[in-house]
């Protein structure tokens, strides 16, 4: 029974993976929850009793393709994301950089102009320094950089004319809204794989240009902080509430 419903549910994961259409979710639900327990547990484990398998996959399974079509649990992820000030001194694995700055690079921008760059500096020592260059000497701000394992600084890029001429027409710097917006894709996915993460405004950018090696007539926007999180728990989000920032249709003065 045990390796019957493994087996299933591995065969379900996978082929789940490269598919997104309703009706082969369906098709297959139907011969992996459905035709296939049966099978295994007919043929290679006939002790077990195959009908009350058949009924409970067949509907867990249903279960599980409707609410896959329903929804996805996005609003869990914000809700999981918060900033990490305390990390621990646990290694973060290349792979999950890699997937949280592939994140970043699929985030939208003006025009697609995709003005950004990230530099990952994962050498302790380099790190280090650009933690230094983080922390603020006289107010308490941004002391606990040096704990996270990895930076993720990211530079701001030539963005491309007619993003240009969009922030000039409309007076809105596309380029700083659009590594806002990357910078939260490489957050979410960070905490997708367990991570925490601190995005981070403050710092002494042009100390930290010289260190790193970037031309002085860029900018570097912002600073991520990444590493496993010491603690587990996950904090009451502070916000307005609904009602004070949304307005029907006319703005509420
Ligand atoms: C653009 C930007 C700059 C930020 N700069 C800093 C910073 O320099 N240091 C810091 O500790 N947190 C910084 N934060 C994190 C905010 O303080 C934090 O997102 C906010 O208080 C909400 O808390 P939460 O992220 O835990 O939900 C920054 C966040 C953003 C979006």
């Amino acid at each position: 029974m045990f390796f019957s419903r493994l087996n299933t549910f591995l065969i379900y994961k996978f082929i789940f993976k490269f598919t997104n259409l309703t009706i082969m979710k369906l098709l297959y639900c139907t011969i992996l929850y459905i035709i296939q327990p049966v099978f295994i547990n007919k043929f290679l484990f006939p002790l077990s009793d195959p009908w009350q398998y058949y009924l409970s996959s067949a509907i867990s399974g249903m279960l599980k393709v409707s609410n896959n079509m329903k929804q996805i649990d996005f609003l869990e992820l914000v809700k999981k994301r918060q900033s990490v000030r305390c990390y621990s001194n646990k290694h973060v694995e290349k792979e999950k950089i890699d997937r949280c700055l592939e994140a970043g690079r699929l985030a939208p921008s003006a025009c697609n102009a995709q003005p950004w760059s990230f530099i990952v500096v994962d050498d302790p020592e380099l790190k280090n320094q650009v933690a230094d260059l983080t922390a603020d000497r006289l107010l308490p701000l941004n002391h606990f950089t040096k704990q996270a394992q990895v930076h993720i600084v990211i530079v701001i890029e030539k963005a491309n004319l007619t993003s240009n001429l969009g922030s000039a027409i409309k007076d809105k710097f596309f380029p700083w809204i659009d590594i806002g917006i990357a910078a939260e894709h490489i957050c979410l996915q960070a905490t997708s794989e367990g991570l925490g993460t601190c995005i981070l405004g403050w710092f002494k950018e042009k100390k930290i240009k010289k260190l790193l090696n970037v031309p002085d007539k860029k900018r570097i926007g912002l600073i991520i902080t990444m590493g496993y999180p010491k603690k587990e728990e996950i904090r009451q989000k502070k916000r307005k509430a609904l009602a004070d920032i949304v307005h029907v249709n006319v703005y509420r003065r």
